[in-house]
């Protein structure tokens, strides 16, 4: 069986509702990313912090998979499928794809700040005194700005093994996981989903690439249809 690794970023869920970071009206315009989404804006203003994750959480029970979602989930008809996400949503998951690695962490995970493999589901508001079993606050388990993030040796070897990959929806601009691509096998098929793409980096060396410039609404269920043909 063939394998599709898939490289999400927030423009596979910006369809659904969820903005991403960097576009026009994107999450980051309205922050400053250093203060909500780093070690050092965790130690100056925790109750922030928790207040944009709060509201992440939030709005993620309002919002649904979309159709690039449920074709993706479709793959795995014919493919052995891998999901890796930049995303902390959990609409892959929702639209039961089995094989989803979350690089950035997940909204719906806290863990502790003393012991960090203490590690809980959570769906609601996370608050100052909320504490792990052994006594120590809970944090939002999402990799920040600064932080080593842990699941990048289980992506490089999937991508290490793939066959084809699909990327989508995804600046490109954040390392390591922009740079994962790099470790494609040399002459794999490359899409590229994005309706304003980024072509540089490691991408422009890539040569079987193939851009296209759609949102992932209608550009992933098209090529998910070639694929199982
Ligand atoms: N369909 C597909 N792609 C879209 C759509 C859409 N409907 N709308 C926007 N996009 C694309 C944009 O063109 C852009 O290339 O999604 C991408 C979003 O880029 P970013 O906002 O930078 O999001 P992402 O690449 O996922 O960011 C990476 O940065 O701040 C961190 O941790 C955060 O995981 C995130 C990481």
């Amino acid at each position: 069986m063939k394998k599709i690794i898939i490289l999400t970023g927030a423009g596979v869920s910006a369809e659904s509702g969820i903005s991403t970071f960097r576009d026009a009206d994107g999450l980051w315009e309205g922050h400053d990313v250093m203060s909500v989404a780093s070690p050092q804006g965790w130690d100056k203003d925790q109750e922030l912090v928790l207040d944009f994750y709060n509201q992440r959480r939030r709005q993620l029970k309002e919002v649904s998979p979309n159709v690039a979602h449920f074709a993706l989930k479709k793959l795995e008809d014919k493919y052995e499928v891998v999901v890796i996400t930049q995303n902390v949503d959990n609409l892959h998951e929702q639209a039961g794809s089995s094989h989803i690695i979350h690089l950035h962490g997940e909204l719906n995970k806290v863990r502790s700040t003393g012991v960090p493999s203490l590690v809980y589901d959570w769906t609601d508001d996370l608050n100052t005194g909320d504490l792990c079993e052994q006594g120590y606050q809970l944090r939002p388990h999402i990799v920040w700005f600064g932080e080593s993030v842990p699941m990048l040796e289980v992506a490089i070897q999937q991508c290490e093994s793939g066959d084809v990959f699909i990327i989508i929806g995804t600046s490109m601009q954040v390392y390591p996981a922009a740079g994962l691509i790099a470790y494609a096998p040399k002459g794999s098929k490359i899409y590229y989903v994005d309706p304003n793409p980024n072509i540089s980096g490691e991408l422009v060396r890539l040569s079987g690439l193939e851009v296209i410039k759609d949102k992932a609404t209608t550009g992933v269920p098209a090529i998910v249809e070639k694929l199982l043909k």
